[in-house]
C-alpha cells in the first residue's frame, strides 16, 4: 500500500515516441492476438472499477454495451473528462501526464465494441488538457494505430451535471446538460428510439429501424488504466489494491492541509496517508474535524481516517470513495456552515427537471443557512431530506441526502454562533506552487444557471 504509479509513472509524455518507449501501443498489438473476447476477459479479470465516482465494475459495463448484436444499432464511447465533482483534480493532471494512455485506452475500448466514432468530454474551460488530447490524437492517427476510428473533442460548459452521462450525451447532441431518462447503455447517441418525457433529440437513424445505440461512457482515470491492462492482463493488475478494489487510484487532496496535490495510491492505502503524503498534514495547531470525498458520500470524522481508501472498505463505514478527492476541513468548521455550503452547491447546480430535487435542495439550503446565531431547525431538515430525491433522473439529490444526512449528528452537538469561516464548495480550476485555485465564480452563481455581479 502507499505511492504506486501506474499511470503517473516518470516525467510527463510529451511525444508519441516517447510514450512508444514507455511500451504505449504494445496493448493495441496485443489485442489483435488476444481478439476482441481475449481483451474483453482481461478488463474484466482485471477487477477495474469505474474512476468516475460510482465505481461499477468495468468489464460488466463493456460486456452489457456489446450485448445484442448489430439488431441495437451503431455503438459509440465516451471518455468523461467533464470534471466538476468540488475537491477532484486528477483527470486534469493525467491528461497532462499523458494523454496518449488515454486515447490508447479510449480506442481500445471502441475497438473491442465496435464503434467507429469516439468522444472526449472536456468542459471548454480546460483549454489546455484540450490541446494536450488533440496532439495525442493527431499523432496516433497519423501512425495509424487504428486507423477506421474517429476521436472527437467535445467542448461542454462549465455546469456541474455535464459530468453526468445521461446530460454529457444530451451535449455532445448540441443541447443543454439536462439528465435524460435512461443510461447510456440503454439509450445512446444519436438514436432515434423515442424515449419517454424528454426531448426527441437528433436522430441520424435509418427511418423504420429503431436503434437504441449502446453508448459507453468511462472516466478519463478508467480508460487510462485500459492499455497497461491489456499489455500486462488482468491477473497483473490484481496484483495491485485489494480483492474487492483491484488497482491504483489517483486522489487529489485539498482544502486546509499545508499542501494541495495530486498523487497515485494503491488501492486501499489508510486514507490519513493520502492525506499526510500529498497534504502534508496540518498546518501547526489544526487538527482534522472533517474530511469529504467530493461531495457525494457521507463526511468522515477524525475517528475514520485509519479506513482503507477501498469502495468496500469506504462503504463498509457507510461512506464512499467517490473519485477519490478528499477534502479537508479543520477544528475551526462550523458543521452548519459546511453543511449549507455543501448544499447551496447542490441547489445551484441542480438542473429542476425533477421538483422535489430543485425545491428540495433549495429549502434546505435556506434552513441550513440561518443567520449566525440562529439555531437551524434540524427536525425539519431531517424530514425534508427523506424526500428531496423523490422521483429524481439523476443522483445529485441523493447526494445532498448522503452529505447533509451525515453531518447532522455533529450539527446537534455543534454550539450556535461558531464563526463562520465563508466556506466555498465549487470545483478546482488549477494547480500552482501545490495549492489549488477554487472557481469563486460559483458565490455569483444563481439557481437558473446565470452569474450575479
Ligand atoms: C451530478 C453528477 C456529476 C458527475 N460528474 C462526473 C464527472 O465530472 N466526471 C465523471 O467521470 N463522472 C461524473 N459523474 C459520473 C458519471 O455519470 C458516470 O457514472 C461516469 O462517467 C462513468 O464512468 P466510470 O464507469 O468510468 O466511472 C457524475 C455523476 C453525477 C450524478
Ligand atoms: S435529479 Fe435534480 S439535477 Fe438530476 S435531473 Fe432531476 S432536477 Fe436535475
Amino acid at each position: 500500500m502507499g505511492v504506486h504509479r501506474l499511470l503517473l509513472d516518470g516525467p510527463p509524455v510529451t511525444s508519441l515516441d516517447a510514450y512508444i518507449e514507455r511500451g504505449g501501443g504494445r496493448a493495441i498489438s496485443k489485442a489483435r492476438e488476444l481478439g476482441v473476447g481475449g481483451v474483453l476477459d482481461e478488463v474484466t479479470l482485471s477487477g477495474l472499477r469505474g474512476r468516475g465516482g460510482a465505481g461499477f465494475p468495468v468489464g460488466l459495463k463493456w460486456q452489457a454495451i456489446a450485448a445484442g448484436g448489430d439488431g441495437v444499432g451503431e455503438r459509440f464511447v465516451v471518455a468523461n473528462g467533464a470534471e466538476g465533482e468540488p475537491g477532484t483534480f486528477k483527470d486534469r493532471f493525467l491528461i497532462r501526464h499523458n494523454p496518449y494512455q488515454l486515447v490508447e485506452g479510449l480506442l481500445l475500448s471502441a475497438w473491442v465494441l465496435g464503434a467507429r466514432r469516439t468522444f472526449v468530454a472536456l468542459k471548454r474551460s480546460f483549454s489546455r488538457e484540450a490541446a494536450l488530447v488533440a496532439s495525442a490524437v493527431e499523432e496516433i492517427q497519423a501512425a495509424g494505430w487504428v486507423p477506421d476510428i474517429a476521436v472527437e473533442l467535445v467542448s461542454g460548459p462549465d455546469e456541474y451535471l455535464f459530468g453526468e452521462e445521461k446530460a454529457l450525451l444530451e451535449v455532445i447532441e448540441g443541447e443543454d446538460p439536462l439528465p435524460r431518462m435512461l443510461p447510456p447503455y440503454l439509450y445512446g447517441l444519436f438514436t432515434n428510439n423515442p424515449q419517454m418525457g424528454w426531448s426527441a433529440g437528433s436522430s441520424t437513424g435509418a427511418v423504420g429501424q429503431v436503434a437504441s445505440n449502446p453508448t459507453l461512457v468511462n472516466n478519463v482515470e478508467t480508460l487510462s488504466a485500459i492499455p497497461s491492462i491489456v499489455r500486462n492482463g488482468g491477473e497483473w493488475y490484481r496484483s495491485f489494491g485489494t480483492a474487492e478494489s483491484p488497482g491504483t487510484i489517483v486522489c487529489t487532496v485539498s482544502g486546509d492541509t499545508r499542501r494541495h496535490g495530486v498523487e497515485e495510491f494503491e488501492l486501499g492505502t489508510p486514507v490519513v496517508e493520502i492525506i499526510e503524503t500529498v497534504g502534508g498534514g496540518m498546518p501547526h495547531g489544526r487538527d482534522v474535524a472533517f474530511v469529504l470525498s467530493g461531495v457525494s458520500n457521507p463526511v468522515l470524522g477524525p475517528d475514520d481516517l485509519e479506513v482503507g481508501a477501498s469502495y468496500e472498505a469506504m462503504s463498509e463505514i457507510g461512506s464512499g470513495l467517490g473519485t477519490g478527492g478528499f477534502i479537508v476541513f479543520d477544528d475551526r468548521t462550523d458543521p452548519v456552515e459546511l453543511a449549507a455550503a455543501v448544499s447551496r452547491f447542490l441547489y445551484v447546480e441542480s438542473c429542476g427537471q425533477c421538483p422535489a430535487c430543485k425545491l428540495g435542495c433549495e429549502h434546505l439550503t435556506s434552513l441550513l443557512e440561518s443567520p449566525s446565531g440562529v439555531a437551524v431547525d434540524l427536525g425539519v431538515v431531517s424530514g425534508r431530506l427523506s424526500t428531496v430525491a423523490d422521483a429524481s433522473r439523476c443522483y445529485l439529490p441523493t447526494q445532498e441526502q448522503r452529505v447533509i444526512q451525515s453531518l447532522l449528528p455533529s450539527m446537534r452537538r455543534s454550539r450556535t454562533g461558531a464563526e463562520r469561516r465563508d466556506l466555498l464548495i465549487t470545483k478546482i480550476v488549477d494547480l500552482a506552487d501545490d495549492r489549488f485555485t477554487l472557481d469563486a465564480r460559483q458565490r455569483q452563481k444563481r439557481p437558473d444557471w446565470t452569474y450575479g455581479s
